[in-house]
């Protein structure tokens, strides 16, 4: 039966883990992988810009013996000069895998039903699961054992924030937002979050206050408050997420240890300011290589031989 990485709601606590320690190994042994898809070709399919997913994928499989092929809108005008069904379709009969980064999560959810081949998830409007993989890498070089500890998102209650609250839920690590009101993660899956919390001990908080929420935090991480594809919004969100920047004020109110993470790109003078970013709690040049790991980790995965 093939498997897709659509959503890390799917995978269970053990299979999330399994992702991470494959991608810590990876980082610590490349050789011992380097041929595990030979002969394997993988389709990339980014709607939306990017440059870490973009690349990491494209380095990643290079560097597992495959071979990826690298597809915009512009080549195939995804749903308009054909229809996901029918790409779909076709795509299966020539590769092993396709990666694809879309707005609609329906899209990419389909194209899972559609293929006899694994899709992931690259991201879209609702989430960013190979994000979520390599940041836990990230977290647990710099803090050790998760569980137990503290992750403080602060911002927008997007895609990367959903992603990250449903693997600290499956993981055991406790999960606060502090977000402005209008701006919380969707309420499915802060369910799907608590029931997950449940069985592993961990806490999912949502604080409109950004000071309670970063109260001793182990992690503090943010995004951009304008996400792609909301782009007419930003006036009105600038407003809204005034007063959520992660300044040095505000990651004093987190634990002296913790580290500060944010998925890139980075709005700094926004929702960051450069002395937390720039300065030695961060982590996000970490985060970012961490990516090329965990993506060869979930991709070896899908489809190794
Ligand atoms: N963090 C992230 O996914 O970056 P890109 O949008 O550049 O791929
Ligand atoms: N929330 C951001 C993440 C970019 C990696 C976006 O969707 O644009």
């Amino acid at each position: 039966m093939k498997r897709d990485f659509l959503s890390i709601a799917d995978w269970s606590p053990r299979e999330l883990q399994k992702l991470v320690d494959v991608a810590a190994d990876m980082k610590k042994r490349p050789v011992k992988y380097k041929n595990s898809l030979r002969g394997k070709s993988v389709a990339l399919i980014f709607e939306k810009q990017s440059l870490r997913t973009h690349v990491t994928f494209d380095v990643g499989i290079y560097q597992l013996g495959g071979h990826s092929v690298y597809l915009t809108q512009s080549d195939i005008n995804l749903g308009k000069r054909e229809s996901v069904h029918d790409v779909s379709k076709n795509l299966e009969r020539w590769m092993d895998a396709v990666v694809v980064r879309t707005y609609s999560h329906q899209a990419c959810v389909d194209m899972g039903r559609y293929m006899k081949i694994p899709v992931v998830n690259a991201l879209t409007d609702f989430e960013h699961p190979c994000q979520a993989i390599g940041d836990f890498l990230t977290m647990q070089e710099h803090l050790g054992k998760l569980k137990g500890k503290k992750l403080t998102f602060v911002g927008d209650g997007n895609n990367v924030c959903n992603s990250l609250m449903l693997m600290a839920a499956k993981v055991g690590m406790n999960f606060a937002i502090g977000c402005p009101v209008g701006y919380e993660p969707s309420q499915e899956v802060v369910k799907i979050a608590k029931g997950d919390a449940k069985k592993s001990g961990a806490s999912i908080e949502v604080y409109h206050d950004p000071a309670e929420a970063v109260r001793d935090a182990d992690a503090v991480y943010t995004d951009v408050w304008v996400s792609m594809g909301q782009e007419d919004e930003k006036e009105e969100r600038l407003k809204a997420f005034n007063g959520y920047q992660v300044n040095k004020r505000l990651m004093k109110l987190a634990r002296k240890s913790a580290v500060f993470l944010h998925c890139l790109p980075a709005h700094r003078g926004e929702e960051v300011t450069d002395d937390v970013i720039d300065s030695k709690q961060s982590v996000v040049w970490d985060e970012s290589e961490n990516r090329l790991h965990s993506q060869k980790a979930v991709i070896y995965t899908l489809i190794r031989k």
